[in-house]
């Protein structure tokens, strides 16, 4: 049998999520990355607590959720939260949730002055923020001004993060990826990047996660 290339065994790993998500009922393969980072650094545990109300930016079709539904599902009935709310944000419609009345869905761009004023801001305050956002690319130099502006956006809106919250935020590595580390340093206790193994090695795709919001 002939050698298999790199990219075909590249491909067959990054596949083997795919499956497993279809396996385990997921909407994506995404949600393997965000169990990864949780493994990691604990992002649902804010002051020793599961957080109460959490903002998904690039949400659809909706993995990041249903990983979040299940780590909240799995807290016992009587100890759930009468208040939790998730709130999930993007361009592209997300199918329902079912039994998750604290599931709130929104179709709208991060950039508009309708997802601030009307989704964002009359929430005050989220433990998490989460942002798996990709733009549309092009393949040109447009591609970078979109996703640096994007990471700047989900920066902004930690105006609306709490003390001792917790941010994911995925990017693309470039050396903004260090301007970013250096920008956010002094507003997080712990800042750290981490490439997921679900995540495509081929991709340039990264994850900031801070801890501990200051
Ligand atoms: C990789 S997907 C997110 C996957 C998601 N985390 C999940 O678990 O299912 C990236 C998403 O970002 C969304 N997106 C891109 N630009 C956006 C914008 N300006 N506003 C809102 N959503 C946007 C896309 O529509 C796409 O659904």
């Amino acid at each position: 049998m002939a050698k298999k290339g790199k990219t075909w065994i590249k491909t067959q790993l990054s596949d083997s999520w795919y499956k497993k998500a279809k396996r385990e009922g997921y909407r994506s393969r995404a949600a393997y990355k965000l169990i990864q980072i949780d493994l990691k650094y604990k992002i649902f545990k804010v002051k020793g607590k599961f957080p109460k109300k959490i903002l998904d930016l690039g949400a659809a079709p909706g993995a990041w959720i249903e990983v979040i539904l299940r780590k909240y599902l799995e807290i016992p009935a009587p100890k759930r939260y009468r208040n939790f709310k998730i709130i999930g944000i993007d361009l592209t419609t997300i199918r329902p949730f079912e039994n998750a009345q604290f599931i709130e869905t929104h179709r709208t761009d991060i950039f508009s002055e309708k997802c601030e004023k009307e989704i964002i801001q009359p929430e005050k305050l989220f433990d998490v923020i989460l942002s798996d956002l990709a733009p549309k690319t092009s393949g040109d130099f447009r591609d970078v001004a979109n996703q640096e502006a994007m990471v700047e956006k989900v920066f902004e809106f930690t105006k609306y993060l709490k003390k001792h919250g917790n941010i994911v935020v995925k990017m693309f590595q470039s050396e903004f990826t260090n301007e970013i580390m250096k920008k956010w340093k002094m507003h997080f206790r712990i800042l750290k990047r981490m490439k997921p193994p679900a995540s495509r090695e081929s991709s340039r795709e990264l994850y900031i996660i801070g801890l501990n919001f200051i």
